[in-house]
């Protein structure tokens, strides 16, 4: 049998074997913090960082705009294209790595309308954040969603489904994972929620990616997403950028330069520690071309993958006129580069960018390699995996 028809990948096999069956060129193995060796001696657990930020108001208050119109229609489309590019599946599902309190999400969730789409949605929600969560549990509640149980457990080694809620035709599953765990379990949550499908959305907005030290955590992380997806499905991470954290970039390259990191996970460049609004001191990756590098790493045959600007550099918005006014800047860069790839100059130029990755029936035909889509496209041409709803 072909190793790399996923088809065949069953949650009932470990997830080790599951990379096995990910033997792409480019592709490095999967690997855990304990694996790369500096675990569990470094303590930045991303758990504790956003219980004690989600227990605390500043930090969703930080804006006076919670959803960006750049995000909303980043969602909007990616879930337009895939129900359109999967008209057999059942149900929309999309997977939100690294959820929070459903910031972005919720929104979509309690707004969707299922005549629309003709189908239920599914969403489950994937955060190391137990708080964050629940926050969010109860922002759906108060939008009418109701539940059986749920059962929590703050400090469980293992990733696990802690409940769900549902109104009518749309189900939330709220799973709590251990950012120490494998990534690939990731890929057997989703399929706990789904009754093994994959996610046809898989979406991370002011992604958790950039909270994982070293490139090569960060890309079995994102090849976990990627097994997650339908291979017809999208992949919409948006994250931070080089135009984010300037003065930080600048000061931690400096002390790269001089070998002066110290304990702190320091590896590779665009990588930060920032101080939070509760004085604690965090990691964070700022992507630049390798972000670019890794839409190249999750795009096979039928594939078109781009970068698109969701936020342009500035002050938090105080109102709605300031974020309108970002918005507009974000869609005339948009159109400016429509057509070519970014440099480092275009992601210094840009606050939040994000990496997507779609479904193009016509370049998964035989007469269809010619690039012909939005122009943005990085790369169609990775072997095509085909995978079963
Ligand atoms: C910047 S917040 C964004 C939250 C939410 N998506 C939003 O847009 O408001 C990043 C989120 O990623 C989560 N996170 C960090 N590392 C993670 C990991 N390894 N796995 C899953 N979630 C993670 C954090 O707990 C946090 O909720």
């Amino acid at each position: 049998m072909n190793p790399r028809t996923r088809r065949t990948v069953s949650s009932a096999r470990p997830v080790t074997d599951l990379f096995g069956c990910y033997d792409r060129p480019s592709q490095p193995g999967h690997s855990s913090r304990r694996q790369l060796g500096w675990w569990p001696a470094l303590v930045l657990s991303q758990r504790v960082i956003y219980d004690e930020r989600y227990n605390a108001s500043g930090y969703d208050k930080r804006s006076a705009v919670r959803v960006l119109s750049a995000e909303r229609d980043a969602l909007h489309e990616a879930v337009t294209r895939a129900a359109q590019a999967n008209r057999d599946a059942p149900e929309i599902t999309i997977f939100d790595f690294g959820h929070g309190t459903g910031r972005v999400t919720n929104e979509f969730v309690t707004g969707y309308e299922p005549t629309r789409y003709n189908r239920p949605l599914r969403v489950i929600a994937y955060d190391v954040s137990a708080v964050g969560l629940k926050k969010s549990a109860a922002d759906l509640r108060d939008h009418g969603f109701s539940c059986g149980q749920m059962a929590w457990d703050a400090e469980a080694k293992t990733g696990y489904l802690a409940g769900s809620l549902r109104r009518g035709d749309i189900v939330v599953d709220f799973v709590h994972g251990n950012e120490d765990e494998d990534p690939a379990r990731m890929i057997d949550l989703v399929r706990l929620c789904t009754d093994e499908r994959l996610a046809l959305v898989t979406t991370s907005w002011y992604s958790g990616l950039g909270h994982v030290p070293t490139a090569e955590l960060r890309q079995s992380h994102l090849a976990a997403l990627d097994l997650a997806t339908h291979e017809r499905g999208e992949i919409v991470i948006a994250a931070s950028v080089a135009g984010d954290l300037v003065e930080a970039q600048l000061d931690w390259a400096n002390r790269q330069a001089a070998g002066a990191v110290g304990d702190n996970p320091i590896h590779d460049p665009g990588d930060v520690m920032y101080e939070t609004e509760l004085g604690q001191s965090n990691f964070l990756h700022v992507f630049g071309v390798d972000f670019g590098d890794m839409a190249r790493m999750v795009s096979r045959k039928g594939h078109k993958a781009w970068i698109e600007a969701i936020r342009m550099p500035g002050d938090e918005f105080a109102d709605e006129d300031a974020e309108q006014e970002n918005y507009r800047g974000v869609q005339a860069f948009n159109d400016r580069l429509r057509g070519r790839e970014w440099t480092e100059a275009d992601y210094a130029a840009v606050h939040t960018a994000a990496l997507v990755r779609s479904w193009c029936q016509e370049l998964a035909t035989p007469d269809g390699d010619q690039t012909n889509g939005s122009g943005q496209e990085l790369s169609t041409e990775r072997e095509f995996d085909q995978i079963g709803v």
